[in-house]
């Protein structure tokens, strides 16, 4: 009788040579081979399974997905500041933004003092009798030549150190060369922060149109 196993094209791994069983062997052969084949396709679900199952796989990546995606935009995004048109959170000196509540703590009643406003430019503001930040920030470039202007609390008034000019304190010109008084800017606290916007409006400290817009 002829062996039912041969040798395999890889050495040392016997396989069935079908055409060399018994014919009882190759009939038991095929209806295990059919048999196997039915099993394999119940066992593949029909497709209304298969799509609730690729949702529910798109849904759960979904969500570590887009986790990521928001963590990214964020990270590049950089935050937009509140107010319309191009107003400007106000910066300390170290580039933090300015918190009210934490500066009226150090800043008093008449107190001016120098933050980063439009532009970058050197602005003060005020803090008023009652303790609020003032509803507008002063410009700190004199108009004369253009120095930073510092706050004389002693006199209340904006004095130039370069060529004399004065200010009053809501920064209206008092003394010249300076021929013009100093720029205002809106300010604002929103949700606690302090936003600087442009001034746009007649001048209240002269009731002219502002020279700087
Ligand atoms: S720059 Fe201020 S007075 Fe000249």
């Amino acid at each position: 009788m002829q062996s039912a196993l041969v040798s395999s094209p890889v050495v040392g791994r016997p396989s069935f040579a079908v055409a060399q069983l018994p014919r009882a062997s190759r009939a038991s052969r095929t209806s295990l081979v059919t048999r196997a084949a039915a099993i394999a396709a119940e066992d593949v679900p029909d497709a209304a399974k298969r799509t609730t199952m690729n949702l529910l796989l798109l849904g759960a990546a979904a969500l570590p997905v887009g986790y990521m995606a928001f963590g990214f935009i964020a990270l590049v995004v950089p935050p937009k500041v509140a107010g319309a048109g191009g107003a400007q959170s106000a910066k300390d000196a170290a580039g933090n933004d300015v918190r009210a509540s934490q500066w009226l703590q150090t800043h008093k009643p008449k107190d001016h003092s120098l933050v980063q406003g439009l532009r970058g430019d050197a602005t003060y503001l005020v803090v008023t009798d009652a303790g609020e930040i003032e509803k507008y920030g002063i410009n700190a470039v004199c108009t004369h030549l253009g120095c930073v202007v510092p706050w004389n609390s002693n006199e209340n008034k904006f004095k130039c150190p370069c060529h004399g000019s004065q200010y009053n304190n809501e920064g209206k010109v008092v003394r010249g060369p300076a021929p013009l008084s100093l720029a205002l800017a809106h300010a604002n606290v929103d949700n606690d922060f302090v936003f600087l916007d442009k001034w746009t409006e007649t001048d209240f400290r002269t009731g002219q149109q502002p020279w700087w817009s």
